[in-house]
């Protein structure tokens, strides 16, 4: 059993408390669960332990990925223009594979090319413009990588936004469901048919990845707030954000129950990536410095950042593996309510309904994500 000293503990609670992922005091001692899940978490990253994939907290996104040749694969990334997303697809074409990076800042999407092509002149990177809080962005998007004629095998759903203030979508939606949920739902139905297509052509097993965070156990009371969705009243922007990343993963689990319910052969799966101090953090930035410095033993840097998704895309070792939960490389338990099958099901209908109404409202001839 590890040792934690009061002082890690005390560092973690702190470091915690300010990512979202908790007001410690009330769980770390009320949900056993919660806190075995955390603890699992602490032990791995101080110690940089390696789990039965024979990775771990320490290991980058080129070692889980070495030898593996990815050039019969397409992929597309959101929000690949810095942080773990950038890695991940700078790695991806180190391993062969052509990435399209879905981006809203065009110029930033141009410097991560730049910066992929400088270490790799064979690389294979197309830009896309992607906003995902606007569903008519999405649309264009989805219709100008169907121009492109490529097949499609793996779908990285990585994009996101965290703990900002109170704002709502184009589409009139709360901004990190909107953003980190909602977005990443629709795209991934009106890209579905080009990935059964692909996989049952190529006879290659397609792969659906939904970038979660351990920020899920850190969410409102029922989980998803299908009355409140938009209410400024009980905004928490923590609690949003957490509500977000569980929706990730409910989000992924239901899909893989489809899936597997109609034998394609697509896995999904979600992933923890880790605490990098990337952008994400835009909204706490000053804090996070503070805090990293002194508990810089739970931080990654972004290589081992990358590495879980870049393992759960492309390693062997996880072929027909889905509907899984994924932290340093290894399979773990996500908490009760992102196990919960029920709310899964409810989340899927409630976000199919969300999209067929905005987009009947304002987008008339978008096509049915149902
Ligand atoms: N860093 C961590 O400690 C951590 C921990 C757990 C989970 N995660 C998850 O990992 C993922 C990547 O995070 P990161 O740390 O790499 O953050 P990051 O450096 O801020 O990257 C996020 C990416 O998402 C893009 N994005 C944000 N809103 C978008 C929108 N509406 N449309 C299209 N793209 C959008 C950003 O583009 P812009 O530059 O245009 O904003 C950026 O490219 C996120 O899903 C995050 O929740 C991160």
């Amino acid at each position: 059993v590890p040792y934690y000293s009061p002082t890690s503990l005390f560092l973690l609670r702190l470091s915690l408390s300010h990512t979202g992922c908790c007001e410690t005091d009330l769980w770390i001692s009320s949900n056993k669960e919660t806190t075995n899940l955390v603890k699992m978490g602490i032990y791995s990253l101080i110690t940089g332990r390696r789990g039965p994939s024979g990775f771990g907290s320490a290991s980058t996104a080129e070692e889980v990925t070495k030898g593996i040749d990815a050039t019969h694969l397409t992929a597309i990334i959101t929000g690949g223009t810095g942080g773990i997303g950038m890695e991940t697809a700078r790695v991806l074409t180190k391993r062969g594979a052509h990435v399209v990076i879905g981006a809203r800042n065009m110029g930033a999407a141009e410097n991560a090319k730049a910066e992929i092509l400088r270490q790799n002149a064979n690389a294979r990177v197309t830009l896309l413009y992607l906003d995902l809080s606007s569903f008519k962005s999405i649309k264009a998007f989805v219709n100008d990588f169907h121009a492109l004629h490529l097949p499609l095998n793996l779908l990285i759903n990585n994009a996101g936004l965290m703990f900002c203030p109170y704002q709502l979508s184009d589409d009139g939606i709360e901004l990190q469901f909107a953003t980190n949920h909602i977005g990443h739902f629709l795209l991934t139905n009106l890209l579905l048919d080009t990935m059964k297509t692909t996989a049952k052509t190529s006879g290659v097993e397609g792969r659906i990845l939904n970038i979660s965070s351990i920020a899920h156990i850190y969410t409102y009371q029922e989980g998803i707030q299908f009355d409140s969705i938009n209410d400024i009243s009980c905004y928490s922007d923590k609690k949003s954000y957490g509500q977000s990343k569980l929706a990730n993963i409910l989000h992924a689990n239901e899909l893989s129950r489809q899936l597997q319910e109609e034998g394609v052969n697509i896995t999904v799966n979600s992933v923890h990536p880790g605490l990098i101090l990337t952008n994400l953090f835009q909204h706490t930035a000053l804090l996070m410095r503070f805090l990293k410095f002194f508990s810089f033993y739970l931080w990654k840097n972004i290589p081992q950042g990358a590495a879980t998704t870049c393992y759960v895309a492309l390693h062997p070792s996880l072929k027909g593996v889905t509907g899984k939960y994924f932290a340093d490389c290894n399979e773990v338990n996500p908490t009760k309510l992102a196990r919960d099958d029920t709310l899964a099901q409810n989340l899927w209908d409630f976000s199919v309904k969300l999209t067929n109404s905005v987009s009947k409202k304002n987008y008339l001839g978008f096509e049915d994500a149902s």
